[in-house]
């Protein structure tokens, strides 16, 4: 076992992981994040796509031990119900979700998006969300979600 120390959702946490647990396991099992979901555990989908120091990054291919000393930010900690994000507010505007199991991974993405590109274009849009898959195909909804927090 491993000691670790990370910051979720501005909250420092410490525990004993096995060198070989994902990050999103750690979040959903151990801290209870079921947030952050689990599509195909094989880094394809998107849907488990968190922040780490500010950048997205799909936590089924990033192993607890590698978050150690790092500032981890997952869907839990950017609104709540009642008081949503400004992007998590544009999804709900837009209908940029049909299940919602897509949806975590989107606005995290589209988060860190947005930070590093106040106005993207579509393209750039399309180009950014492409490691993340919506089975319900609502991606027009989704680019225009984008667009429309980028505004907001
Ligand atoms: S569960 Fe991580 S990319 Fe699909
Ligand atoms: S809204 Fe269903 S998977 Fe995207």
């Amino acid at each position: 076992m491993t000691q670790i120390a990370i910051s979720v959702n501005g909250e420092s946490h410490s525990a004993e992981v096995e060198p070989r647990q994902l990050l999103v396991y750690y979040l959903r099992e151990q801290l209870g994040l079921i947030g952050t979901v689990v599509g195909c555990d094989t880094s394809s989908c998107g849907a488990c796509t968190v922040l780490v120091d500010g950048e997205s990054v799909k936590s089924c291919t990033v192993l607890a031990v590698q978050a150690d000393g790092h500032e981890v930010t997952t869907i839990e900690g950017i609104g709540t119900n009642g008081d949503f994000h400004p992007v998590q507010q544009a999804f709900h505007e837009q209908h940029g979700l049909q299940c919602g199991f897509c949806t975590p991974g989107m606005v995290m993405a589209t988060i860190s998006l947005l930070a590093e590109n106040p106005s993207p274009s579509e393209q750039q849009i399309r180009h950014a969300l492409e490691g993340n898959l919506c089975r319900c195909t609502g991606y027009q909804n989704i680019v225009k979600a984008v667009q429309s927090a980028a505004a907001a």
